[in-house]
């Protein structure tokens, strides 16, 4: 099984309930294409093994005691049904799942925990796998996505494609109503594209959970964002979306990154999630909006350096000649190819080909970074919204058939 990344352009900052893991406010992403980002995963059950076992990028982990993954795993068997063969013979009752014992294997392609989402990608991987094997069915729409909201908040968002809202809801108890809808599918608009720039490719110093309960008990920002602006953001933005309105979801995207990393400011001990490189990427993109007359690029941080640079179609080529002009590689201007610095080459080929405005490259430089200075981005990745899981076929197994273990 595979799924997606998803990047939030109205993020999820604060929760309401540590043990349900549910939000102080909801939010909305959009899913990136698999084809350039994802976490693939494995799963396998049996009765014969002694305990629930997880390989993390082929490296195992705990996680007997790891409450997030025994909430996905628990949460899942709940709905399993019976497992059949072909002539509808029972093989596994429903009632027997609870004494299978679980193996996962997980791979990302992408830097684990630098703010691109990596833990989004793998607990909706982990969900939606054990789901298949578990034939679990949902009791009403939505479901399963409240089980991968424990185990990350933002994993909840990447069990389906397209744009896709994570309604807060209201229910303290259970948190049953605190779950992902698909707003717009990943066909709605095919026009909307993404760069992403890896500031960092080093796991962050404060984790998510870390910093935003720091930030809900001391951030009065917050506590304001979450009751008096969330809400007329994500109605305005699901609005630009619906209707491809680019300058509107644009400026909703950046100004709610803007907010919630003003928010990490105000908390106490403030936490800094974006550098003078990600600075230097905000300055580039609204000089670039200057020069063409309206918003045409616009930049979204999560919990780290990283940018995520959201632009149609139209303005790509140009965006991405811009930023190898300003962010080449570390070997000096350019001389790593393609996909070992842009991962599309075909796209990468056709930036470097691109003639920048004199007039453009002159405001830019008026901002203060020097062109041709390499190693400040490690990696540049070209993308677009896709689908929620994809079922991968048996050839990309990463345990092993005979023993069930890492292979
Ligand atoms: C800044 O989903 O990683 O990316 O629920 O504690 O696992 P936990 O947090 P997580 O937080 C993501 C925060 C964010 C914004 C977003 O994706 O909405």
């Amino acid at each position: 099984m595979s799924a997606p990344t998803n990047i939030a352009c109205v993020k999820y900052w604060g929760k309401r309930s540590i043990a349900l893991n549910t939000p102080i406010n909801s939010s909305v992403s959009v899913t990136l294409d698999q084809a350039d980002l994802k976490a693939v995963t494995t799963v396998t059950v049996s009765k014969t093994f002694k305990k629930d076992r997880l390989w993390l990028n082929g490296v195992e982990e705990d996680v007997t005691k790891s409450k997030r993954f025994i909430a996905c795993v628990t949460g899942v068997k709940n709905l399993a049904t019976e497992k059949l063969d072909s002539s509808g013979e029972v093989l596994v009752d429903k009632s027997e799942w609870k004494d299978y014992g679980v193996h996962v294997s997980s791979m990302n392609t992408f830097p684990t925990a630098a703010g691109l989402a990596s833990s989004a990608a793998g607990y909706a991987a982990l969900v939606a796998c054990l789901a298949e094997v578990f034939g679990a069915i949902e009791t009403y729409p939505g479901e399963l996505s409240t089980i991968a909201r424990q185990g990350s908040g933002s994993a909840c968002r990447s069990l389906y494609g397209g744009f896709v809202a994570w309604r807060m809801g209201s229910d303290n108890d259970t948190g049953a109503d605190s779950l992902a809808e698909q707003v717009f599918d990943e066909n709605h608009w095919p026009k909307l594209k993404a760069i992403i720039l890896v500031v960092s490719d080093e796991k962050k110093d404060t984790s998510s959970t870390e910093g935003m309960s720091t930030s809900v008990s001391t951030s009065k920002l917050l506590g304001y964002r979450a009751k008096e602006v969330v809400e007329g953001r994500m109605r305005g933005i699901e609005k630009a979306y619906g209707e491809k309105d680019f300058e509107s979801f644009g400026m909703i995207t950046m100004q709610d990154s803007n907010q919630f990393h003003a928010t990490c400011l105000d908390t106490y001990p403030p936490i800094f999630y974006m550098n003078d490189i990600s600075k230097s990427i905000i300055k580039l993109i609204h000089t670039y909006n200057k020069w063409k007359g309206k918003i045409a690029a616009a930049y979204t941080f999560d919990a780290g350096p990283n940018a995520v640079i959201y632009h149609l179609e139209e303005e790509g080529e140009e965006l991405l000649a811009l930023m190898l002009m300003y962010f080449p590689d570390d070997k000096f201007l350019g001389s790593l190819v393609g996909s070992e610095y842009v991962n599309n080459e075909e796209e990468w080929r056709k930036a470097k080909a691109w003639v920048l405005d004199e007039e453009l490259l002159r405001m830019c430089d008026a901002k203060g970074r020097s062109r041709g200075v390499g190693g400040d981005v490690k990696k540049i990745y070209v993308t677009r919204s896709g689908p929620g899981p994809i079922v991968l076929s048996d050839e990309h197994s990463l345990l092993d058939k005979e023993t069930g273990e890492n292979c």
